[in-house]
């Protein structure tokens, strides 16, 4: 009776726990740089010099570009997302780029620290601080 119960509950938890995991897998995937402000710096210069043309020096993309792109530059202090908010996807949108729609993408000018350290100042745009 005892044991048939402690079955049970701890079937009921693993059921959850792993649940629970796999929501969070792909959900988050960590940013191997850490948020430290010789990150967000190192992130805002590779930004100043690649990004604020179309996305702006605030990060809210509300410059002359939007004029000649297909599309808007997109506000990317705001943390709502047309790809998804995940960091592997923000990664992958700058490495790849989203040609389509105008996005470029930098796999030949940043390597990945140095597009880790663009998201990183990317937090910084949207309000937190290291
Ligand atoms: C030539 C203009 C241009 C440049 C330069 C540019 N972007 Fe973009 N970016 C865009 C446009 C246009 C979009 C919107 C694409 C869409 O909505 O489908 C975009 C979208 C994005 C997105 C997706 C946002 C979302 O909501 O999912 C990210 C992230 C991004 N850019 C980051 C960057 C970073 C970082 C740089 C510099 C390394 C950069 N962009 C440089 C034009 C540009």
């Amino acid at each position: 009776m005892n044991f048939s119960i402690a079955s049970v509950f701890a079937c009921v938890v693993y059921i959850s726990s792993s649940h629970a995991q796999a929501s969070s897998a792909d959900q988050i995937q960590v940013n191997p740089v850490e948020f430290t402000i010789d990150n967000v710096k190192r992130g805002r210069q590779f930004y100043t010099l690649h990004c604020v043309r179309c996305h702006g020096s605030d990060g809210r993309g509300d410059t002359e570009m939007r004029e000649f792109l297909k599309t808007a530059p997109a506000d990317l202090s705001d943390n709502q997302w047309v790809y998804g908010g995940t960091n592997s996807i923000i990664f992958d949108v700058i490495k790849q780029g989203r040609l389509e729609r105008d996005m470029p993408a930098f796999d030949a000018e940043l390597n990945d620290e140095r597009i880790w350290q663009v998201l990183r100042y990317m937090e910084y745009l949207g309000g937190k601080r290291p």
